[in-house]
């Protein structure tokens, strides 16, 4: 039997990172993690705590309720995969709003948030068989993931497929201001300080523009396969 290895999916945001990544984890039975949903979490706590907004971001006690921060992901089988659960509370839909988006990454420059959640997705991988996405998953979560792919597409043809998703949820949104969402946080993931967005050298680049879901899965699939013959 092929032996399970760590699978780390990284790239700009909504590049249809999940998509990918929950394929491959339903195809090969691996176990799945969204990071992404996890910095999601901590900012909606923010904001439920109002700690965050528009106007002001109150990073001190941010810092300081870390601590009261549970952090699961629970699998719902009729879904297909596992949602994310804060202090023990379903915040799947809550987390994918436009304004916890608008919020996100700068809770995501706080190193203090960043320690916690790497600390944690590192023990969620510590078995193997796993496929987790993110930012920084093969540069500092798993550097030693066996295979690394890094994910791209135009910032115009992410903000039409966010766009679009947001618009079936029934999300009162603009396409501008979606595109203008996906390239501000474009800005702060690539310069922020504390493990800013950038390729692993040895990952694989996958530019999505013009590929189907299908051709990327495949693509990806046969790398998969490579690999796990020779481990
Ligand atoms: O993948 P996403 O769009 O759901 O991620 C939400 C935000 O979280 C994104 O703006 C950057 C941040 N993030 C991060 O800094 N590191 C990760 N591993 C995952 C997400």
């Amino acid at each position: 039997m092929n032996k399970k290895i760590t699978i780390a999916i990284d790239g700009f945001s909504s590049t249809g990172k999940s998509t990918l990544a929950k394929q491959l984890a339903n195809h090969l039975g691996y176990v799945y993690v969204d990071t992404g949903a996890m910095y999601r979490a901590v900012a909606f706590f923010a904001m439920q705590r109002g700690y965050i907004s528009a106007a002001f971001f109150n990073k001190e006690s941010l810092i300081n309720s870390l601590s009261f921060i549970k952090l699961e992901f629970k699998f719902n089988a009729s879904l297909g995969f596992a949602e994310m659960y804060l202090n023990d509370v379903n915040v799947e839909t809550e987390i994918r709003t436009i304004e916890v988006s608008s919020f996100v990454s700068k809770v995501a420059e706080i190193s203090e948030v960043r320690a916690k959640l790497v600390e944690q997705q590192k023990q969620m991988g510590a078995n193997k068989g796993i496929v987790m996405d993110g930012r920084d998953i093969g540069t500092v979560v798993f550097p030693d993931a066996e295979l690394k792919v890094f994910m791209n597409a135009s910032a115009s043809t992410r903000a039409e497929r966010r766009f679009i998703e947001l618009q079936e949820k029934g999300d009162q949104v603009t396409y501008d201001e979606v595109l203008k969402n996906v390239q501000e946080r474009d800005y702060i993931d690539t310069h922020r300080e504390d493990s800013p967005l950038v390729m692993a050298e040895d990952a694989v680049e996958i530019d999505n523009s013009h590929l189907s879901r299908e051709e990327q899965f495949d693509a990806v699939l046969s790398l998969v396969n490579e690999i796990t013959k020779t481990v």
